[in-house]
Order: structure tokens, then C-alpha cells, then sequence
């Protein structure tokens, strides 16, 4: 049985400029927004729009002006932080996904991803069962001994995939994940997200100018000069 639907992400009349007086930058403008989970929703825009200072945001990574925040029922941001632990925060609701995979070159593709669960506490053996389990659900396990040089575009992308999963997070934020990929893996990727939001009721960002991927969205959110423009739901073929 599907669970309903219920927001993990919530935001309020949040802003952020840089800078003060007559150069400063409006990256937000008083964004609302609210993402339930099973939802991949695409953040799409200009650049400079905005686009990545949002998902910093929601990411505990920038500190907004004001507004609020919260995450997975949780109250993050309100005009100020309201959580003391920001690391731990991140570590234990979110997932990050960036272009170029980030993967830490001298590790191998499981290594890559168990580290994140010893740094929450677990031993080396669980650790390396739940990389193997999550490199299996994203099709990449034949590459588990592989260090990330050896591994192409998309089995690295899938990689990172794994990596940001492997501590369960309820949010999943990606800065132009399929960027770097072709039409076929970006594809794969896409859809690989949507199943992990519905299966783990996860809420899933992507920033993406890739109009490959358009159509596998549930809502695009258009940013312009930070502020949202327009909400649409593309048609699903
Ligand atoms: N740390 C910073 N210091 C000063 N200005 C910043 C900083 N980060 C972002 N900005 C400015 O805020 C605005 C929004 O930037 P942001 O990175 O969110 O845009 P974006 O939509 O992600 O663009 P792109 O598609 O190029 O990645 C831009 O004008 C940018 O120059
Ligand atoms: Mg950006």
C-alpha cells in the first residue's frame, strides 16, 4: 500500500541577498514552497536565478535572511537557525547529489558509500552489506572494487546516487546530476530518483537546465531573479 503523501520540505516567505546597499545581490525573494514525498521536483531557471542558493538552503549549507524552515515535520529555520547540531542534521535527513560526482578518488565505489554509515556509527562489516545492497539497487555492484576513475559517467553518477542514500535521508538534493550524462543514463538516473522517493518517501530536488529530463518531473518550479515565476506539471508520456 502507497502511504499518503505528507511535505518533508516547507518554506516560507524565505530570502537571501548578498551583499548590502545598492550592489547587493536578491539571490531569494520570499519563496514559498512545499514538496511532499514521492515527489522529484525540478528546479529550473537562469543562471544566477537562484537556483543553487535554494537548495543550499534547504540543505543547511547557506544561511537564509529570513523565512522558514522545515524540514520532514521539523522546524529548521525560523529568521534564524533553531537547530544547534547543523552537521549532524544534514548526516541524518539529507542527501546531496552534485554534477561531477564528487566520489573520493581513493576509495573504492563501496568504500565510497559505506564511509557515510561509519560516520554515523556503524561498524565496517553492516557498513559494507548496506553499500553492497544499495549499489545493487542502483544496478552498479559489478563496480563495487572499482575506485572512481575507473567507473564511466553514469555508473559514477549512480555511485553518488548510492552514496547520498546510504544514510537514509528523507531529502535528496541534486545540483545538475545528468548534466554530465547522455540521454539514455540521465534518463536512468531520473528514474532511478522518482522510485527511491516513492519507496522511501523521500523528497527529491534537482536543479537542472537538462531538457532531457523535463518530462520525467512531477513539477517544475521556474526561478527568475529569485523569485519563483511559475509552477507547471510537465505531461507525463
Ligand atoms: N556566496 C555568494 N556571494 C555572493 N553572491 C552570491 C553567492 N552565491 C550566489 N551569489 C549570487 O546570487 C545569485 C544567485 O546565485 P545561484 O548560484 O543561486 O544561481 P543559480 O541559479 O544556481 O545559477 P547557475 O545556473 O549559474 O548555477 C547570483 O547573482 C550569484 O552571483
Ligand atoms: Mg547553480
Amino acid at each position: 500500500m502507497e502511504k499518503p503523501a505528507r511535505p518533508v520540505v516547507d518554506i516560507a516567505r524565505l530570502s537571501k541577498s548578498f551583499g548590502e546597499g545598492p550592489t547587493a545581490v536578491h539571490a531569494l525573494v520570499d519563496i514559498n514552497l512545499t514538496i511532499n514525498t514521492g515527489e522529484v521536483v525540478g528546479l529550473i531557471g537562469p543562471s544566477g536565478s537562484g537556483k543553487s542558493t535554494l537548495l543550499n538552503c534547504i540543505g543547511c549549507i547557506t544561511e537564509p535572511d529570513v523565512g522558514e524552515i522545515r524540514l520532514d515535520g521539523r522546524e529548521i529555520y525560523h529568521d534564524k537557525w533553531m537547530i544547534d547540531d547543523l552537521r549532524r542534521l544534514r548526516l541524518e535527513t539529507i542527501g546531496f547529489i552534485f554534477q561531477f560526482h564528487n566520489l573520493l578518488p581513493f576509495l573504492s565505489a563501496w568504500e565510497n558509500v559505506a564511509i557515510v554509515r561509519t560516520l554515523m556509527g556503524e561498524d565496517m562489516e553492516q557498513a559494507k552489506a548496506r553499500a553492497m545492497d544499495l549499489l545493487g539497487y542502483l544496478q552498479v555492484d559489478n563496480r563495487a572494487n572499482s575506485p572512481p576513475a575507473k567507473l564511466s559517467g553514469g555508473e559514477a553518477q549512480r555511485v553518488a546516487i548510492a552514496r547520498a542514500l546510504a544514510n537514509e535521508p528523507r531529502i535528496i538534493l541534486a545540483d545538475e546530476p545528468t548534466a554530465a550524462l547522455d540521454s539514455e543514463r540521465a534518463t536512468i538516473v531520473i528514474e532511478l530518483m522518482k522510485k527511491v522517493a516513492v519507496e522511501r518517501e523521500a523528497a527529491v530536488i534537482v536543479v537542472t537546465h537538462d531538457e532531457k529530463i523535463f518530462s520525467r518531473l512531477d513539477r517544475m518550479v521556474h526561478l527568475r531573479d529569485g523569485r519563483i515565476v511559475d509552477t507547471e506539471r510537465p505531461d507525463h508520456a
